[in-house]
């Protein structure tokens, strides 16, 4: 059987920076709230007729295949994660295919939100170790600033988020020792309401009215202590399980990358594991939540940094709308 390793990295963010004290100019709200209570400082919002979720996707797709010593014509498949999409229909993956040389190769759309990376991850894992495809691109991208009201009736769900991209390109690998050990996937959906854009659905005759507009309810909406409550449990769960597959325990881990929700939730989740301030890695400050590109984006910032050295065990994790958590270990 094969392994998957992760070769090359790449992400991109939009150039405007939004800090705290611009929204407080919308919203009753203030730096020190945001600060203290999600541990935000700054986020990006893109700029309309220059970023797209697929553009920006390839524009991290192209640094993550630089990376990797490849060209768009050797990857076999595309893996794109987003609860942001261009259109409704196609998906992004898709439209990502069009903007680089790829081949004609499949495009899927991963629609898991926060969890997005990780479940396209797994995918391509699968895929690699049953020797079907040997270059997978994945990418996590979002545009969500178009989807926050900058408002006080919005303003506990509008602070939190950013929009931005992040690309892995997973080859196989002939090397046993170094790879993708084992992703762990879950899902609760009693809980689909607590995290939910509702509006446009398919549930309804008209998809769109006034009077949705007027409720509000083509804004996403989120039970924040709901949410919060769940992910300090789920996140020490699925870290743990993860290791615990492995044989391996929370002393072997080197690195937490965890999906960037809530600096406060990091926090609780490293407290609870005991793990050093410089096991986890955060930049949920620099620029919100960005979603299903949360992870590729800090772990292409780790790469930046040569902080992703041969041998390390690295955990990625994350929590979200759903519910889904996910985890994967991973021998760097
Ligand atoms: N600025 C100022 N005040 C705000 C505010 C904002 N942006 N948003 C909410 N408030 C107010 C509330 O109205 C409330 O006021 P009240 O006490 O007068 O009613 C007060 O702050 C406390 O609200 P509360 O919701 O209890 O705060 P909290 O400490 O739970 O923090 C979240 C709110 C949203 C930051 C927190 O619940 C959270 O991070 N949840 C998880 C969110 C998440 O991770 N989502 C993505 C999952 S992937």
């Amino acid at each position: 059987m094969y392994r998957s390793r992760i070769t090359g990295l790449g992400f991109y963010v939009p150039e405007n920076i939004i800090t705290n004290h611009d929204l407080e100019k919308y919203m009753d709200t203030s730096d020190q709230w945001i600060r203290e209570r999600s541990g935000i400082e700054q986020r990006r919002f893109f700029t309309e007729g220059k970023d797209t979720v697929s553009l920006m996707g390839a524009r991290a797709s192209e640094i993550a295949l630089q990376r990797a010593g490849l060209e768009p014509k050797d990857i076999d498949f595309i893996i794109f994660a987003t609860l942001s999409p261009d259109y409704n229909f196609p998906g992004s993956g898709c439209l990502l295919q069009r903007h680089l040389p790829f081949r004609e190769i499949g495009a899927l759309d991963i629609r898991t939100q926060c969890t997005g990376f990780i479940y396209g991850l797994s995918i391509a894992d699968q895929y690699i170790k049953t020797g079907m495809y040997r270059n997978i691109l994945v990418v996590g991208s979002e545009i969500q600033s178009n989807i926050l009201e900058l408002s006080t009736r919005n303003r506990d769900f509008a602070v939190l988020f950013g929009d931005g991209a992040g690309a892995a390109v997973v080859q196989r690998s002939d090397n046993p020792r170094h790879g993708i050990l084992s992703t762990h996937l879950h899902s609760e959906g009693k809980y689909a309401e607590d995290l939910v854009l509702e509006h446009p659905g398919s549930n309804l005759k008209n998809r769109m009215s006034i009077e949705i507009i007027q409720q509000g309810k083509h804004l996403p909406f989120m039970r924040g202590n709901a949410v919060f409550k769940h992910a300090v449990q789920r996140f020490p769960e699925v870290i743990l399980e993860a290791l615990e597959a492995n044989n391996l325990t929370i002393h072997d881990l080197d690195l937490l990358v965890p999906h960037q929700a809530n600096l406060r939730i990091s926090k609780l989740v490293q407290e609870k594991l005991g793990l050093r301030d410089d096991q986890v890695y955060n930049n949920i400050q620099r620029y919100g939540n960005t979603t299903a590109a949360t992870i590729p984006i800090a772990l292409s910032e780790l790469w930046e940094a040569n902080r992703l050295q041969e041998g390390m065990l690295v955990c990625l994790a994350a929590f979200g709308s759903g519910f889904t958590w996910a985890s994967a270990l991973i021998r760097w």
